[in-house]
């Protein structure tokens, strides 16, 4: 299952997907974890010190080998340099899994409570808001459009906070998003514009309530947001104390954080993978950006990338 944590800056998406990806690590579960956000903090928040932090490799210096490595012997693919961020797989592809060996993500990722992780790396000035096809966030789709996951793995980004999202595919990559939002009216702006999004493309969409400091904040959500709302999350004192320099466990959450964390990991089991949306729009989107500004900068017709006979389906997956 492919999950995303999105919302404003400041509204809680790196705190959020490392409280999910700890919890899911305690359950045993095979996590991916993907910090996408454009100030990269998940690794601290997952418990890595600054130094070791800064040190992760990252996807943005390695574009070149993780288009050569996913292109793999597909015919439709002669090169790196024709593979852009939305070139689908098809027959001859590498596919990625969410734990397992693979000689890319050994590379690439590092270990963290027994979950893998991989980083964009900060963006700089000219990634910000460019449908560039050099973009940091431009390697965590192509990623995600490879990597096949099965019920029960979980792939967690922590997504960027601004339009960057919506300039490809990527926010329709995911089974299900997750907005985090705040009990303000820029918040609800936010979520009112990201829920007509998802209602256009058919995305499974639930809102977090966070840093709610008592009823009346639930009570403005609930009749801004209505059954969207799936949790209210308080503070934490524990998250607190982590960011204060503590180390935290999950033992340390508050009962009301983890009875939340239970409610997001059931939604997510409770959504049904709908692979015929998921592959349409892959290529819908591919062909979108090839005609917008990827043919021309590459100065091929990439619509023949797509291949008409590769199925993203559960064969596939039965096939591993
Ligand atoms: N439920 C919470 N309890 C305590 N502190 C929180 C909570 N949610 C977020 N914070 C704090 O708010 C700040 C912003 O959160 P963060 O997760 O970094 O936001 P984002 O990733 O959306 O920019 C951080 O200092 C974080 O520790
Ligand atoms: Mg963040």
């Amino acid at each position: 299952m492919k999950i995303a944590f999105v919302g404003k800056g400041g509204s809680g998406k790196t705190t959020l997907s490392s409280l999910f990806i700890r919890h899911l690590a305690a359950a045993g579960r095979p996590v991916l974890a993907m910090d996408a956000d454009i100030n990269q903090h998940l690794a601290v928040a997952l418990g890595m010190d600054e130094r070791e932090a800064a040190a992760i490799p990252t996807l943005g210096d390695h574009l070149p080998e993780i288009k050569d490595y996913l292109r793999g012997d597909n015919p439709r693919i002669p090169s790196g340099a024709v593979m852009v961020k939305t070139t689908p797989p098809g027959r001859g592809s590498r596919r990625l899994p969410v734990t397992g060996p693979d000689p890319l993500l050994d590379r690439l990722s590092v270990r963290m409570l027994g979950a893998r992780l991989l980083a964009t790396g900060a963006f700089t000035e000219e990634d910000l808001g460019v449908a560039c096809y050099h973009s940091k966030v431009g390697a965590v789709e192509l990623l995600l459009n490879h990597l096949l996951d099965g019920p029960g793995e979980y792939v967690v980004v922590d997504m960027t906070a601004g339009a960057d999202a919506f300039a490809s595919g990527l926010f329709t990559r995911f089974d299900r998003t997750f907005l985090v939002v705040e009990p303000t009216r820029k918040a609800v702006a936010v979520y009112r514009q990201y829920r007509d999004y998802a209602a256009t493309y058919d995305i499974p969409l639930s809102v977090i309530g966070n840093k709610i400091t008592g009823s009346e904040d639930v009570a403005y959500l609930r009749d801004q947001i209505g059954d969207d709302l799936l949790v209210c999350l308080g503070h934490s004192p524990a998250v607190r104390a982590m960011e204060q320099g503590r180390p935290l466990s999950i033992d340390d959450l508050e009962a009301s954080t983890r009875t939340a964390l239970d409610t997001i990991h059931h939604t997510v089991d409770a959504t049904p993978r709908d692979w015929d949306r998921l592959t349409r729009q892959m290529v819908d989107f591919h062909l979108k950006n090839a005609r917008a500004w990827a043919n021309e900068a590459t100065g091929t017709d990439l619509a023949a990338q797509v291949d008409p006979d590769f199925v993203l389906g559960p064969d596939l997956l039965a096939s591993r």
